[in-house]
């Protein structure tokens, strides 16, 4: 078992969008015992909130419902309770890093460089208009798919993990 914590500033925008595409792959993969996931933000304002409508809209256009998702704000034990802290820009991962405990077991890195996505940030869409969103959701979506992918071939029960030859 894994256990994934994507982390951005507010937890109401990228975040629980990444945390849904997430979700919705490992569903599909049939790796739900193999790999868990949720979300949080550095930042407090909008903690026990929905995502941005924006966001629920953008997600459900691509089949996946976070309605449900409240936002919550990194704590301490998030260092000891998650493998990795998968960050949706540099400046998430500054936060991420200058808040570390002693006793802190967990890894932080980019959810793009991480995933193997060619690194770099996830672009905040909160200040923007509902296109920011449609461009957040392909890099999360293939951010989600590429960590899927890389642990079906770890997991020989999951659905997909046989390798065929013709
Ligand atoms: P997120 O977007 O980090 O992708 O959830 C933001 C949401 C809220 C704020 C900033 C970014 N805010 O300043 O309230």
């Amino acid at each position: 078992m894994i256990r994934l914590l994507v982390v951005c500033l507010g937890n109401i925008c990228r975040s629980p969008m990444a945390e849904g595409a997430l979700r919705s792959r490992i569903e599909a993969a049939g790796l739900a015992e193999m790999i868990d996931v949720d979300s949080c933000g550095t930042g407090d304002w909008h903690a026990g909130d929905a995502p941005d409508p924006r966001a629920i809209r953008c997600a459900a256009g691509h089949g996946v419902d976070i309605a449900a998702l409240r936002a919550r704000t990194l704590e301490a034990a998030d260092y000891r309770a998650f493998d990795v802290l998968l960050c949706a820009d540099a400046s998430t991962l500054r936060i991420v890093q200058s808040r570390r405990p002693a006793d802190a077991s967990a890894q932080a890195a980019l959810l793009l460089d991480w995933a193997e996505q060619g690194g770099g940030d996830v672009p905040d869409p909160y200040t923007g208009d509902a296109a920011g969103f449609e461009t957040v959701w392909p890099l999360v979506d293939q951010a989600a798919d590429a960590i899927v992918e890389r642990h079906r071939r770890l997991a020989p029960g999951a659905r997909g993990s046989r390798i065929i030859r013709s």
